[in-house]
C-alpha cells in the first residue's frame, strides 16, 4: 500500500486544525499509520526542504517551521500521495480552490497549515528523514 508523509504545520496546530485535517484525511478513506507531535530541529527542516535551498524565501520557511510544533504523518492508501496533494491545494493562496485544505483555511504563501510529499521518492525520504532518527 502506498505511503505519504504529512505534516500539519505550526500555523495548522497553533490554529486548532489538527481534528479537522484528521478527520479529512479518515473520512476519505486513508489510514493514519504513524503520527507524532514534534519540535523539529533547524537542521532537520533545512534537510526537509533542501530542494528549495537556493530560494529567496528558503530562510523564512526555515525560520517558520524551526523548533515549533508540527503534527508528523505517516498517511497510507490507494493513490494517497496524488490524492493528498489535490486535498491540499495549491501552494498560492489565489490559486487554492475551495473544498481543498489550503482553499479553505489558508491566505498566506509561507505559512499555508500543511505539507504533502510530492512523489514516491519525496514520500520516501521525508518518511525516513522524520520517522527514522
Ligand atoms: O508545499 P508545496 O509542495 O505545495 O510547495 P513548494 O513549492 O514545494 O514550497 C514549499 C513551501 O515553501 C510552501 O508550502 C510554502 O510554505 C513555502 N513557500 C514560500 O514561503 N514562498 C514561496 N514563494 C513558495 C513556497
Ligand atoms: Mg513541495
Amino acid at each position: 500500500m502506498e505511503k505519504t508523509f504529512i505534516m500539519i504545520k505550526p500555523d495548522g496546530i497553533e490554529r486548532r486544525l489538527m481534528g479537522e485535517i484528521i478527520g479529512r484525511i479518515e473520512k476519505k478513506g486513508f489510514r493514519i499509520t504513524k503520527a507524532e507531535l514534534k519540535n523539529p530541529t533547524r537542521e532537520l527542516v533545512e534537510d526537509h526542504y533542501v530542494e528549495h535551498k537556493e530560494k529567496p524565501f528558503f530562510e523564512e520557511l526555515v525560520e517558520y517551521i524551526s523548533g515549533k510544533t508540527v503534527m508528523a504523518m505517516e498517511v497510507e492508501g490507494d493513490n494517497v500521495i496524488e490524492v493528498m496533494r489535490f486535498m491540499i491545494g495549491h501552494r498560492d493562496p489565489k490559486l487554492a480552490i475551495p473544498g481543498t485544505i489550503r482553499g479553505d483555511f489558508a491566505n498566506k504563501l509561507t505559512e499555508n497549515i500543511i505539507h504533502g510529499s510530492d512523489s514516491p521518492t519525496s514520500a520516501e525520504r521525508e518518511l525516513k528523514l522524520w520517522f527514522n532518527h
